[in-house]
């Protein structure tokens, strides 16, 4: 489905926060549609935690708005938040910590426990519940601090860097997690690594020194890049095989059985391909080389 056809869930327009003078964002605006994975990425001192504390109801804007679709005044328990650090409570059990945080989130009574069971199983901390948290590895802490901003089943999920203390098995596991996650709410997180985001977004929010810089699809991403170079080597000479126009906008020969191909965004390798074939030219090398998404991240962070 495009992201384009789906409801509106959060819609943030022009929101800005001042400290002491300086911006830290500065007007972003941005929607959260219904059902999407967002990452929100950019370097440290970005403003991403300032912008998630601001959607998180944790912190007031200085200017612009955040709507929360039909929800006109207090739209808190709608949101699960994982803080950059979160502060668990060594000398209680996960167990125990869990149910003072369905207590604040106001689960009913009735239903509490099933529901701390079921959370408990889903971020695999079951068999430890009665163990204290002091005693927990970092991605123990950090799948508890998953299940805590899970409990009251929120519509929109929010967590800031949830895998960047993280050692790369800890890393793999909670980012199962919030593709698991994902089928059931909308999630939002912040991460400075484009390759946790490529995992499991569909859509990503670039920031840089609190200006929004980038709000787009992984693939408009990749695809924003103007070109692609395509070098080709044959066995035979290369002259007249390529010219240009139809989407090939230079043709550079390197030698006589190599050239390297400046070609438009959108172009499909694979005509040239088809016109080596048609020509039987017998190919030595053949290099499509399409940007990556680091590449495509790091450009709209130059800008
Ligand atoms: N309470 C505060 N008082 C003054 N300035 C602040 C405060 N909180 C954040 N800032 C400034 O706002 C800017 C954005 O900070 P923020 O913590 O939102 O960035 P971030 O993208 O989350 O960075 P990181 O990746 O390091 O977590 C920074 O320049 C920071 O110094
Ligand atoms: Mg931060």
């Amino acid at each position: 489905m495009q992201s384009g056809e789906r409801e509106v869930l959060v819609n943030v327009d022009q929101l800005s926060k001042r400290y002491q003078g300086d911006w830290a964002v500065k007007d972003v605006s941005f929607k959260i549609q219904h059902g999407t994975c967002i990452a929100l990425l950019g370097p440290n001192g970005a403003g991403k935690t300032t912008t998630l504390h601001m959607l998180a109801g944790l912190l007031d804007e200085s200017q612009g708005t955040i709507h929360f679709h039909n929800k006109q005044n207090d739209f808190r328990k709608s949101i699960g938040f994982l803080p950059q650090q979160p502060q668990l409570f060594g000398w209680m059990t996960a167990e125990e910590f869990l149910n003072i945080c369905g207590q604040l989130s106001e689960l009913p009574k009735a239903n509490r426990e099933a529901r701390l069971e079921e959370v408990l199983k889903f971020v695999g901390l079951k068999d430890v519940r009665k163990k204290k948290i002091a005693g927990f590895s970092g991605g123990m802490k950090q799948r508890l601090g998953l299940a805590q901003a899970i409990l009251h089943e929120p519509e929109l999920l929010i967590l800031d860097e949830p895998v960047s203390a993280l050692d790369p098995t800890g890393r793999r596991e909670v980012l199962e997690l919030i593709r698991e996650m994902k089928k059931k709410m909308t999630v939002l997180f912040s991460t400075h690594i484009l390759h946790d985001a490529e995992q499991v977004c569909d859509q990503v929010l670039i920031l840089k020194k609190g200006e929004l810089k980038w709000n787009g699809e992984l693939e408009q991403l990749r695809s924003s890049m103007e070109e692609l170079t395509i070098q080709i080597k044959t066995k035979t000479t290369l002259k007249n095989v390529f010219q240009t126009g139809e989407g090939i906008l230079h043709v550079k020969e390197v030698a006589d059985n190599e050239v390297l191909l400046q070609v438009e965004k959108g172009y499909d390798a694979n005509l040239c391909w088809r016109r080596l074939l048609e020509k039987g030219m017998d190919v030595e090398y053949f290099n499509a080389n399409p940007v990556t998404l680091e590449q495509a991240y790091l450009e709209v962070l130059q800008k």
